[in-house]
């Protein structure tokens, strides 16, 4: 039927496809995708070898890590008498074991807390939040199968599409909110790193780390805006007395933004580094023009605690609780131990962790065969190179826990 509501949507829609056409015809393309990363950024999702799913290793080593604090924010947040259900988030949700099992961690603390306290248990409320790329489907597939269906969830589940950047959820609506190892990708490349003719224009390289001043600024001043937007809208839907927990990938506070990464051994081995000279080896043997790399940069900011500190002081709306930095070793002494005995497995391993993190991304801007080209380059670069595996690599993070005021 052609109400006027109906006839609304099908031309938004029809001006939507325009603008998709618009901008895969554009020669500026790549700068548009850029600027656009929210309809299409997301971890790579099924359950392939390179899928997020089966590459969250390292991300569920750095949870694991942060759980002592979130124990400690459920054990001291304050217990909301009365109500009929307790509302709980994870922003950045991905898909697979990490996003269903924190959750999972937290009703049961929470629960557990209002029994013997309260001796009342209220009803619980999960929702996963993430881009709407982000592959839901697999996410709520795994919701269906043991031990997390749905005859032994103690909670009602429900996805929410939409960028953390903005606003997810009505005023007020949430007692404790999560978000573990998203934060640290920002919502957009700044404008003047896309623009050729601005002094930071982000010659040659494919990231940040040790990119020249200009380039670095406009990154820092991103990752300032976002963190405080991302504030604002948390301070607006969160209950008084509710919990914010964050964990986001970080630098010492003893670095400047120019360095990233912890040490040069981190640095070497880090994907980012080897996903950049991967793109070199591209442009070097003439597979894709300079510009076609100049005009990719990879989203990522790692902010010190002092930067995090700051946006929550000019957010005003939430008291940190604790906030801390924290050096997550990249693998076990044994996984090296394997992988010295056979590089070539050590070289798949990292390239499906790269691709988890980066293919959907990067496959938007240089289409399937060159991204395919890009990563078997990543994959020869790892296996070739002994030195990787024996070296020791860290992830720096960030852990906060803030309560709303
Ligand atoms: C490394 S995954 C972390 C997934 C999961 N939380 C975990 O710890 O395993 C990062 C997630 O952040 C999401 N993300 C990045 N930017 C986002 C944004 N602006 N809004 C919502 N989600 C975002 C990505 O789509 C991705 O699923």
């Amino acid at each position: 039927m052609d109400t006027p509501r109906a006839m609304e949507l099908i031309s938004i829609r029809a001006s939507l496809e325009l603008k998709e056409r618009r901008l895969i015809s554009n020669n500026g393309k790549s700068q548009s995708r850029q600027r656009e990363l929210h309809r299409f950024f997301c971890m790579q999702g099924g359950d392939t070898d390179a899928s997020y799913a089966k590459n969250s290793e390292a991300t569920a080593c750095a949870i694991a890590l942060s759980k002592p604090l979130l124990r400690e924010s459920i054990a001291s947040m304050k217990l909301h008498v009365g109500e009929l259900s307790i509302r709980i988030a994870d922003l950045g949700c991905a898909t697979g074991y990490n996003t269903i099992s924190t959750i999972e961690f937290v009703v049961e603390s929470l629960r557990k807390r209002y029994e013997e306290e309260l001796n009342h248990v209220p009803e619980f409320e999960a929702f996963f939040s993430d881009l709407p790329s982000n592959d839901f489907n697999s996410l709520f597939q795994l919701l269906l199968l043991p031990p997390f269906d749905i005859s032994q969830r103690p909670y009602y589940v429900a996805g929410v599409p939409g960028s953390f950047y903005g606003r997810l959820f009505p005023s007020r609506k949430l007692h404790l909110t999560v978000s573990l190892n998203s934060l640290h990708w920002l919502s957009r490349i700044p404008e003047p790193v896309m623009d050729r003719k601005s002094a930071a224009w982000n010659r040659g390289r494919v990231w940040i780390d040790g990119a020249k001043e200009e380039v670095v600024d406009a990154f820092a001043k991103q990752s300032a805006e976002d963190l405080e937007r991302f504030l604002r809208c948390r301070m607006d839907e969160t209950v008084e007395g509710g919990v914010l927990f964050l964990l986001m990938a970080g630098r010492p506070s003893s670095q400047r933004p120019e360095n990233q990464l912890n040490d040069e051994d981190t640095r070497t081995k880090h994907p980012f580094t080897i996903i950049d000279q991967a793109w070199e080896d591209l442009v070097k043997e003439g597979s894709i023009e300079e510009e076609t790399r100049d005009t990719f940069n990879i989203p990522a900011y790692m902010r010190s605690t002092e930067e995090v500190k700051k946006a929550f002081v000019k957010c005003k709306g939430f008291e940190i609780r604790s906030i801390e930095y924290l050096k997550l070793i990249e693998n076990s002494k044994e996984r090296l131990e394997d992988w010295v005995e056979d590089p070539g497995s050590y070289g798949r391993a990292k390239t499906n962790l790269a691709q988890a993190g980066l293919r959907p991304l990067i496959e938007a801007h240089l289409g399937m065969m060159f991204t395919e080209k890009l990563f078997k380059k990543f994959e020869k670069r790892v296996s070739e190179d002994l030195s990787l595996i024996q070296s020791t690599c860290f992830y720096g993070l960030i852990v906060v826990s803030a309560i709303r005021k």
